[in-house]
């Protein structure tokens, strides 16, 4: 489950990262060249513009300064030019300045040089932070040089402005990319959700799930679909096989059951070495009747034949009867709440349980030292969240962690089968009692008895009284 969440996760991180990193590299680009290619534009204008109106100013001064009563400051001071740009004047080594407050001096000594020389020249220059386009213009007819200074602010934060706009719009792509990423990852892995599920629920044994039909996803869907028929048919056909198996070998099995009793009781009767391999014969035949029984038993719930009677089963009772009928007797502990408890089950099976168990705790744990019903709680507890517990305990060995999972495996036996004579187990008895918890909608877990010894402890679903 986490392996899928992480998959499905990085299918959906990759579509929302791939998306949300390609909307930012398109917007960043668009945003970058809109902006030097306004800036180139506004800053082109703008120099223009001030190149047409120093030209012009120029012009009034040469015109003003070639009256014969001509006066720089008076020249200077009608010209007055706009958007706080300021006028200069050079004359000789003289600077005259349309503002009292700035003198000419401020404007770079290697660019009046250059229009000293007789050029026309325009500089971008920082002065006191501002950043200014100077404009120097030469006018040899009345030996002067004129400048104007005009600061760029309104430039410069016409294209903050700008930065600003793009650079939220490159944002808002960017984080619309990844939103679309995410709703169409999501929308990608819907349809997969499906199929995910489906094969969540045929792995946990639910057969005849399908895949909804799903346009986007129809060759899919349909070999899922068919895939998965082919499997139950043969997983069906396989457990008929094995229930007509197990049950022609009922008969021949009780026949030869009764015709060994029958030789034993001749065994008195016979030579030495006979009555041994009487005796012999008789447990290997108990143990492959007993395993015969097992086998119909388990294949028949494989096979979806098993008859199952359900009926209101009162647990304590079942459980002290069961205890009662053990030799000795096993004691039972009713927990005081517990004493009402109804399981809606098949008698016969519920009682394989609890004999299952206690066989495994006389064969396994030197016999059973107690069996105790109680109330659980709990999320798997079934029936509006209640559910009853049986125990059963013994004074043994134990099953080491590392096995509890796997003793309820068919045929397996444990540390046990490999101490060979050892057990007379087939390793059926708690598979059985696996299958018929199931059948039952309850679990079962082979854990540690307080004080040592083992513990199995049986949850199923109860019904209210
Ligand atoms: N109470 C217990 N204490 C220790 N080991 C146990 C206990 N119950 C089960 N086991 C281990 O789990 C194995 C599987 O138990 P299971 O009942 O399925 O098979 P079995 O008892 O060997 O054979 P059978 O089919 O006759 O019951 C046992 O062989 C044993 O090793
Ligand atoms: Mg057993």
């Amino acid at each position: 489950m986490t392996a899928r969440r992480r998959r499905r996760f990085g299918l959906h991180a990759k579509v929302i990262v791939a998306l949300a990193v390609g909307a930012a590299l398109v917007s960043a680009v668009l945003a970058l060249s809109t902006f030097f290619f306004v800036r180139r534009d506004l800053v082109d204008q703008q120099i223009s513009s001030i190149l047409r109106q120093t030209y012009a100013d120029a012009r009034l001064v040469k015109l003003e300064l070639g009256a014969p009563s001509a006066h720089i400051g008076n020249a200077l001071a009608s010209l007055a030019p706009a958007n706080g740009a300021l006028a200069f004047v050079h004359h000789g080594r003289k600077w005259y300045s349309s503002s009292a407050s700035v003198s000419g001096k401020t404007i770079p000594r290697g660019f009046t040089r250059t229009v000293d020389r007789g050029n026309t020249a325009e500089q971008r220059v920082t002065l006191d932070g501002t950043p200014t386009l100077v404009v120097g213009v030469p006018i040899p007819s009345i030996g002067v040089e004129y400048f104007e200074e005009h600061p760029l602010t309104e430039l410069a934060s016409t294209l903050r402005v700008l930065a600003t706009v793009l650079t939220t719009v490159a944002i808002a792509t960017t984080v619309g990319g990844a939103l679309v990423g995410w709703w169409t990852s999501r929308r990608l892995v819907r349809p997969l959700d499906e199929v995910v599920l489906a094969a969540t629920d045929i792995a946990g044994g639910t057969l005849d799930r399908r895949v909804p039909a799903d346009p986007d996803l129809e060759p899919l869907v349909e070999s899922f679909n068919s895939m998965v028929s082919t499997l139950q048919e043969r997983i069906e056909r396989d457990a008929r096989f094995a229930a007509d198996v197990t049950h022609e070998l009922r008969s021949p099995i009780t026949t030869i059951s009764a015709s060994v009793e029958l030789l034993g009781s001749y065994a008195g009767s016979l030579p030495d070495g006979a009555s041994f391999a009487v005796t012999t014969l008789r447990l290997e035949v108990d143990r492959f009747s007993r395993i015969v029984q097992e086998l119909i038993e388990i294949a028949g719930m494989d096979a979806g034949a098993a008859a199952v009677h359900f009926t209101d089963v009162p647990l304590a009772d079942l459980a002290r009867a069961t205890a009662a009928a053990r030799r000795p007797p096993v004691p039972v502990t009713v927990a005081g709440d517990a004493g009402r408890l109804v399981v809606r089950g098949d008698k016969r099976r519920l009682r394989q349980v609890l004999v299952n168990l206690l066989d495994n705790a006389d064969t396994h744990g030197g016999g059973a030292v107690g069996m105790a019903v109680g109330v659980a709680g709990g999320s798997d507890a079934g029936v509006d969240g209640r559910a009853a517990t049986i125990t059963v305990d013994d004074a043994g060995p134990g099953v080491p962690v590392e096995e509890r999972a796997r003793i309820f495996d068919r045929f397996y036996r444990g540390a046990a089968s490999g101490r060979r004579g050892a057990t007379q187990g087939t390793g059926l008895g708690l598979a059985l009692v696996a299958e018929h918890v199931r059948l039952h909608s309850g679990t079962v877990a082979m854990g540690d008895r307080p004080g040592g010894g083992s513990r199995v402890t049986v949850k199923l679903p109860v019904v209210e009284p």
